[in-house]
């Protein structure tokens, strides 16, 4: 897992948006595996296996939990020539996102709207995360949370990590960027400028490196 840090305004969540074809970079190229690649949407970054949450969620407030989970995807069935939503396997299908993911919520049925800071993280990491990523890339992902609810959300990183999914956590929160990455990247003004392994630093190294530069 890798921890991304940097200043307000480092460029931090512009090169993530780069990474995940929300943003078409007007310099530079991007390589995946080795090979030059362009993505020019999240669509393609999906193919790719990249997934972002980003940092003001991607979340429908007046829609279900199971509608947020699939989005643009819903499960049909057709009577005649017509499509429908079909609710059963929608919900069925939502429960079971979360329920592999150990998510709790009230009910795949209740509005996000309804939801507390933790459990809409949870749902919008678990829409990413039912696209079976490589890579996913969340942007501040506890910001916005009470204490208990940072660490739950915590756990399902770590979770997801000991899945084998690779993780790129943006958080100004260094405590928790030093105890669950692997590996920490420092931008300032839209560059990398430092790069350890998160074993070999300390948490006063991390904050020289953010402030100093
Ligand atoms: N296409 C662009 N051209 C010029 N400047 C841009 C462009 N896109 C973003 N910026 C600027 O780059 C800076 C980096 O913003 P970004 O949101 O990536 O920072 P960040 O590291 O995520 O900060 P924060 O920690 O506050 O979320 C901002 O000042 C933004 O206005
Ligand atoms: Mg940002």
């Amino acid at each position: 897992m890798l921890g991304l840090l940097g200043d307000n305004g480092a460029g931090k969540s512009t090169l993530m948006k780069v990474l995940s074809g929300a943003v078409v970079p007007d310099q530079g190229v991007l390589y995946i595996d080795g090979r030059l690649a362009t993505l020019k949407s999240p669509r393609d970054a999906r193919q790719r296996g990249i997934e972002m949450v980003y940092q003001d969620l991607s979340l429908c407030d007046t829609l279900s939990v199971a509608e947020n989970l699939f989005l643009g995807r819903e499960p049909v069935h057709k009577i005649g020539g017509l499509r429908f939503v079909d609710h059963r396997t929608l919900h069925r299908e939502a429960a079971r996102i979360l329920e592999g993911l150990q998510v709790k919520v009230p009910s795949v049925q209740v509005k996000v709207k309804h939801l507390s800071g933790g459990q809409r993280q949870a749902v919008a990491i678990g829409r990413a995360v039912s696209f079976d990523p490589k890579v996913l890339i969340l942007d501040e992902p506890t910001a916005a949370l009470a204490v208990r609810e940072v660490e739950e959300v915590l756990a399902l990183i770590r979770r997801l990590r000991s899945r084998g999914v690779g993780v790129i956590l943006i958080s100004h929160r260094l405590q928790d960027v030093m105890a669950v990455t692997d590996r920490i990247m420092v931008m300032y003004e839209g560059r990398k400028v430092s790069e350890r392994m998160t074993r070999d630093t300390t948490l006063a190294e991390v904050i020289q490196l953010i402030v100093q530069t």
